[in-house]
């Protein structure tokens, strides 16, 4: 939420900045800024997108080599000019850009205001800035102290990037519970939220820790901890390609995402799975998997599409590993009574490794003694730096705000991992242990194939569903999660109501809202449940309900009885969810095209929660 960018260096900060803060949109779009140092500041930001901004900027000089940018998401105050970062100090000598949340400003800001501040936006950010000059001129320090010791005393989530005119060679950055990275290049620095803006220039990387600063001075820098400290700083050697942020001919980053499935999907399963010797090996939890084995129980975190992640994970661990497995939103196992002790795993799941609710309960389940895992996609970041071990899913930078190819990332890992504790636990006969490896490294071509053969068939189905105001999606056993999956992909970027239900629930309640109007996707594999399926199809055709069904390959029977089909590839049940989520995608992304709507960045979202 929230995405920042710095840059001191030779060149013209502004161009660097503004590409930055590009890359950087899918972490909010509310309002977009700028400002820079040459001879005084020079302040520029604006509600709306990045795009506003620039064209707002053009005719305005905006020169200088120190300057810091922001692209919100708005926590504290609607998205407006005025609450656009950068603030400034009262005097306009310092400017600062924030991520995350100052939760104690209401008593700083009173504080202050008791002392003649006068402010002009909602936001906890201009408190902060305004904190930083009170204690410089208390302390008649420079900023670097300033900054630390206002930071001391803050409560709260936050990566900073501050500059003054004073000292108009100096950037200070710092980061709690916010994502920071530092570019170190040859005679610059840029500094950002990700390291997307910092690629181009450098493949030096520093990853701040919490509670620690970066101070630059011209062509110097130092890492210092909030107890001024001198930190001897890691280099981190970036192995990056630039490709990989950008839309490489497709018209939205989602339907990029969507189509790199097939080779995202396989390069989770490389080096990790040889077919050939049945042999599934996960270095990164490699000293855990006796933990695991012998676990009482299994507790999942996640939000989002991370949680349907988890959701298949638990039948998965439970069937074929046989190990009791309890999944949460991550909001709300830290704020309940959870019984874990040091013989439950808890395993984190989430694509940005950033996401608060998630941080926050694994935090809490490390101080209860559970061994902590993870499943992230992004390198280095906190869930990954934070948990005792963890498995990444290597499917790239995702940069749609709809999550596609990061969930079947994650389910990848899933299904690796619980074949190996199945096996490890002798739970699973070797021959079908040996089957399910070999059919595991048949997907990828699977999902390929189901973009193939469903594209035309989503095209028809997007045609007739783009006007509806609500839908249902329904599946069972382990294709229930795809079905919540699908409504939410179907909510976020069309912003049509969209509900997923275990199939056999619509008698309980839903089936009051099927009339002619309404649209029902039926996930409908060849599995235990699917003559149950076909009868729950049955109910809605008699109350005159739409039925989409994704079937499998062939399948007659649903497909006469169906108003549109949708057919996936043959694979074992185990492995239906995989390719049945692939169409569901394709559904969203097609209709919110007919409906013009922007998928890459939908309304009030960010990719990354970083709030509680
Ligand atoms: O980065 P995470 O996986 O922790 O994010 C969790 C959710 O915020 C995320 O999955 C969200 O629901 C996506 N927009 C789904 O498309």
């Amino acid at each position: 939420m929230c995405g920042i960018v710095a840059y001191v260096g030779h060149q013209e900060a502004y161009p660097v900045i503004i590409k930055g803060l590009k890359r950087l949109e899918y972490r909010g779009y509310d309002s977009a800024g700028i400002a820079l140092i040459n001879g005084g500041l020079n302040v520029v930001k604006k509600k709306g997108k990045v795009v506003n901004l620039e064209e707002y900027a053009e005719n305005t000089n905006l020169n200088g080599h120190v300057g810091i940018g922001h692209t919100r998401w708005a926590t504290h105050g609607i998205p407006s000019d005025a609450n656009s970062h950068p603030h400034t100090s009262g005097d306009g000598t310092i400017a600062l850009v924030h991520n995350g949340i100052i939760e104690n400003y209401l008593t700083l800001k009173s504080d202050l205001e008791a002392k003649g501040h006068i402010f002009k936006s909602e936001t906890d950010t201009e408190v902060l800035v305004h904190f930083i000059e009170d204690i410089r001129n208390q302390l008649k320090c420079d900023l670097e102290e300033a900054v630390r010791v206002a930071l001391t005393r803050v409560v709260g989530a936050f990566a900073i990037a501050v500059i003054t005119t004073n000292e108009p060679t100096v950037l200070v950055a710092a980061r709690r519970g916010s994502p920071l990275a530092v570019g170190i290049g040859e005679g610059e620095f840029i500094l950002a939220s990700d390291i997307t803006p910092i690629v181009e220039y450098t493949s030096k990387v520093i990853y701040p820790k919490d509670n620690e600063m970066v101070v630059v001075n011209g062509v110097d820098y130092k890492l210092v901890d909030l107890n001024n400290n001198v930190l001897e700083p890691y280099v981190k050697e970036l192995d990056f390609e630039l490709a990989s942020i950008e839309k490489g001919g497709f018209e939205h980053f989602m339907l990029k995402e969507i189509m790199e499935q097939p080779r995202t999907f396989h390069d989770c399963l490389r080096g990790r799975v040889k077919a050939d010797e049945s042999i599934i090996k996960l270095g990164g939890i490699r000293d855990y998997i006796d933990d695991i084995r012998s676990a009482r129980r299994i507790m999942i975190i996640a939000c989002g599409t991370s949680y349907h992640a988890a959701l298949v994970a638990k039948y998965l661990f439970e069937d074929l590993a046989g190990i009791p497995t309890d999944v949460d939103f991550a909001s709300e196992f830290r704020y309940r009574k959870v019984v874990i002790d040091d013989q439950t795993v808890v395993l984190g799941i989430s694509q940005s490794g950033e996401t608060a609710d998630t941080i926050v309960a694994l935090e809490k389940a490390k101080a209860k003694g559970a061994k902590v895992l993870g499943i992230c996609n992004v390198v280095g970041s906190s869930i990954a730096r934070m948990t005792d071990a963890g498995i990444y899913t290597h499917v790239g930078v995702e940069i749609g705000v709809a999550s596609t190819k990061a969930f079947t990332g994650q389910l990848a890992i899933i299904y690796m991992l619980a074949l190996l504790i199945a096996k490890e636990k002798g739970n699973i006969d070797y021959t079908k242990y040996k089957y399910l490896v070999h059919e595991l490294t048949q997907i990828s071509s699977k999902i390929e194939e189901a973009l193939k053969s469903s594209y035309s068939a989503v095209e028809r189905v997007s045609a007739a569903c783009k006007n509806a105001s609500s839908m249902i999606y329904l599946g069972r056993g382990l294709n229930y999660p795809i079905a919540l999956e699908g409504a939410l992909k179907l909510k976020e970027i069309t912003y049509i109501h969209a509900e997923g239900y275990p199939a056999a629930e619509m008698k309980h309640g839903p089936i009051a809202l099927i009339d002619e109007n309404m649209f029902v996707v039926f996930i409908a594999p060849k599995d235990k449940t699917y003559e149950k399926i076909v009868s729950n199809i049955q109910e809605v055709k008699s109350r005159s309900g739409k039925v989409i069904a994704i079937v499998t390959k062939g399948d007659r029977t649903i497909s006469e009885m169906a108003d549109y089909t949708i057919e996936i590839p043959e694979t074992d049940k185990l492995f239906t969810p995989i390719l049945n989520i692939i169409p569901l995608q394709l559904l969203a992304y097609q209709v919110a095209k007919l409906r013009d709507c922007n998928i890459d960045q939908p309304r009030n979202l960010a990719k990354s929660v970083t709030v509680e």
